[in-house]
């Protein structure tokens, strides 16, 4: 059997250029759908999946995240006084323990790579779980324990990985597969944002990652890829001779909350899941078709 992953890693220290200003001075990762930020969903998978560490790559302007997750002594005690117990209650719930989560910086934004490796000494030698906040996903159950599940069949690195348009193939890192039953989809290669007529499939990785600890050794490498940056995706193809690489469809529908269309659309679709939320949203859009 598989080892177990206890470890998950949050990369938060890219820029969020494609949601600029509101990002400016707010990181991308509190962004918030319906009423929470991008970031607690990604943490909450994380638990629900058995997660036990988090581990955070934070860079400027990201001491938001850092507040979000912890007491909110002010806020607790006026809401206590105010005789609001449910509401104190629920936003201890989701809390992680003490010593649970920790922060690390990665000084330059040097790419998704770059910002899994600043994360090696809190990992160790185990493997880990990768989670990209911005690639919200709505599923039940949650996406990363289903990928687990997979993981304890087949072990090695496995990624979340979803068809995409052709034309789309330039925004991912993209499969070369070998054996694909239609689940787990074995890969000989990986290719970083292809072109569509250089691209091997149209299965692309989405921001979900199960990897062994040698990935940091292909890291530890800095070598710079598409984009100029230290690319995750290179670094996780030069371990396919060694390390059995698998992509896993997953049973949801997950929103790239990092550009405009997607984060209006997540809004959408998680507050038509909610009871309270439905009938009055769909009056809303309705009003806004006519
Ligand atoms: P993106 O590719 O979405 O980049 O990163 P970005 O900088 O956040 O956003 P844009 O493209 O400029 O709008 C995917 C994930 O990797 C993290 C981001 O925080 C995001 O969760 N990341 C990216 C880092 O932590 N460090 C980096 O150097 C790059």
């Amino acid at each position: 059997m598989a080892q177990a992953i206890r470890k998950a890693v949050f990369p938060v220290a890219g820029l969020g250029t494609r949601f600029l200003p509101a990002t400016k001075a707010m990181p991308k990762e509190m962004l918030p759908v319906v009423d929470r930020p991008l970031i607690q969903y990604a943490v909450e998978e994380a638990r629900a999946a058995g997660i036990e560490e988090f581990v955070f790559v934070t860079g400027r302007a990201k001491s938001a995240i850092e507040d979000h997750f912890d007491h909110s002594f002010e806020l607790e005690r006026s809401l206590t006084e105010s005789g609001k117990l449910e509401a104190v209650k629920e936003l201890r719930a989701w809390m992680p323990a003490p010593g649970q989560i920790s922060y690390t910086r990665q000084q330059m934004p040097l790419g998704l790579g770059h910002a899994v490796w600043c994360a090696r000494n809190h990992i160790g030698d185990e493997p880990f779980a990768v989670l990209l906040a911005d690639d919200l996903i709505l599923a039940g159950p949650g996406c990363l324990e289903q990928m687990i599940n997979a993981y304890q069949e087949v072990g090695g690195n496995v990624v979340a990985v979803e068809d995409v348009p052709r034309e789309n193939t330039l925004q991912y890192g993209i499969l070369d597969v070998v054996t694909d039953d239609g689940y787990l989809a074995r890969a000989r290669g990986l290719v970083e944002k292809p072109k569509p007529e250089d691209a091997p499939s149209t299965l692309s990785i989405i921001g979900r990652y199960i990897l062994q600890p040698n990935i940091f050794d292909e890291l530890a490498m800095q070598q710079k890829g598409k984009g100029n940056e230290i690319q995750l995706t290179d670094a996780m193809a030069r371990t396919i001779p060694k390390t059995p690489f698998h992509g896993f469809r997953f049973d949801g529908t997950r929103f790239d909350c990092g550009n405009r269309f997607g984060y209006l659309e997540a809004n959408i679709a998680f507050s038509m899941v909610r009871e309270d939320m439905k009938d009055r949203v769909t009056q809303i859009i309705s009003k806004y078709s006519e």
